[in-house]
């Protein structure tokens, strides 16, 4: 018997929101039924691209609508509070961009609240819904490479971003550790957990975003993760496991790969790669059906994007903030 269709409302119009909805449209048992932006011709035009029923200028309409059963929030992190919280106040569904939210207070608010209402909540990190991601995690948590000492990984992009571009810009939650670093520091949690401690320097942009960043970060067993991220530069955006007893090369598009390589000490090399029918973007399909797979279940929560993990990754995230110096408005 087919799966009853999810019905998916989308919030925002953007780069992302497109691509997501693509990805949806990809899926028989998806239906993307309504769009909100905040204007009415902007929600028209995405309605009228993707074939979507109902269109509306507003967000509050959109988390009105009772015929939705979950909603992507796509907005800059800078809104998701905002927008994710007013969908969960009105008992919808949420499934949230990455970085969750702009700091770790944000986070716990929405966490609060959905499980307040009992309402589904998760953070669009698709990295964690990646079947090779999983299968890593799955060799490290087995030991493949004996104790984890190490964790590399880095994501830069060379932009050049204009200073009027949301990643320039303080107000929106800019710079490249809330955009770009969340996902080297996402991988490092997935493997590790959250660090004990955290050391950071930072490149700042005049507007006082960073437009580059290293990590450092330590856990009470001596594992190290030395993370980057840049908004300046287009860097290999390749990561590395390496344990007591071998190490785990992932070539670039650590957070989305097609393979990787398992060197276990005194053994030939072996590869891992991807299913044919999963190319290098297709983890944004199998996010979408984690949350639907977990809406149909009723269940509030997904097991592989944990909200305890999300709430790990804002602390962290802070604490990088913090130690650089980069602070957005309205924060004390
Ligand atoms: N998972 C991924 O691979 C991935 C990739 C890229 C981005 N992202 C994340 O997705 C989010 C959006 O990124 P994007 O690249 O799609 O950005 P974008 O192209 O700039 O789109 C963001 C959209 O949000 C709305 N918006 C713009 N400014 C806003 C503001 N000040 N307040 C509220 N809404 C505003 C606009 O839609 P309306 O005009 O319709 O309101 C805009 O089109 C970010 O959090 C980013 O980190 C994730």
């Amino acid at each position: 018997m087919a799966a009853r269709r999810v019905r998916w409302g989308i919030l925002s119009t953007g780069g992302i929101a497109a691509s997501f909805t693509g990805a949806l449209l990809d899926l028989p048992d998806a239906e993307v039924a309504a769009v909100a932006s905040r204007s009415e011709g902007s929600a028209k035009a995405f309605a009228e691209r993707f074939g979507i029923e109902r269109a509306y200028g507003d967000w509050a309409s959109l988390a009105a609508d009772d015929s939705l059963d979950v909603i992507y929030v796509a907005t800059p992190h800078s809104a998701h509070r905002a927008a994710a919280g007013l969908c969960l106040e009105a008992g919808r569904a949420v499934l949230c961009e990455k970085a969750f939210t702009l700091n770790a207070r944000e986070a716990e608010e929405l966490v609060t609240l959905a499980r307040a209402r009992g309402v589904f909540l998760m953070e669009a990190m698709w990295m964690y819904c990646n079947p090779l991601i999983r299968r890593l995690k799955a060799l490290v948590d087995d030991g493949a490479v004996g104790e984890v000492r190490t964790v590399q990984a880095d994501f830069g992009l060379a932009g050049p971003f204009p200073p009027a571009h949301r990643l320039r810009d303080p107000a929106q939650g800019g710079g490249a550790t809330l955009d770009l670093g969340v996902y080297p520091v996402s991988f490092a949690h997935l493997l590790l957990g959250e660090p004990a401690e955290v050391t950071a320097r930072a490149v700042l942009s005049e507007e006082g975003v960073d437009l580059q960043t290293g990590m450092l970060l330590s856990w009470a067993s001596g594992a190290q993760a030395l993370l980057h991220c840049a908004i300046n530069s287009g860097t290999g955006v390749t990561a590395s496991v390496t344990g007591s007893a071998g190490r785990i090369d992932v070539p670039a598009g650590f957070f989305y790969p097609e393979r990787f390589v398992l060197h276990r000490d005194g053994r030939e090399p072996e590869l891992f790669e991807a299913a044919p029918e999963d190319g290098p973007r297709d983890s944004l399909r199998h996010e979408a059906l984690e949350v639907m797979g977990r809406i149909r279940a009723g269940d509030t929560e997904s097991p592989l994007v944990p909200l305890s993990s999300s709430l790990a990754v804002m602390r962290t995230l802070d604490r990088v903030r913090g130690v650089v110096g980069v602070r957005y408005p309205g924060e004390g």
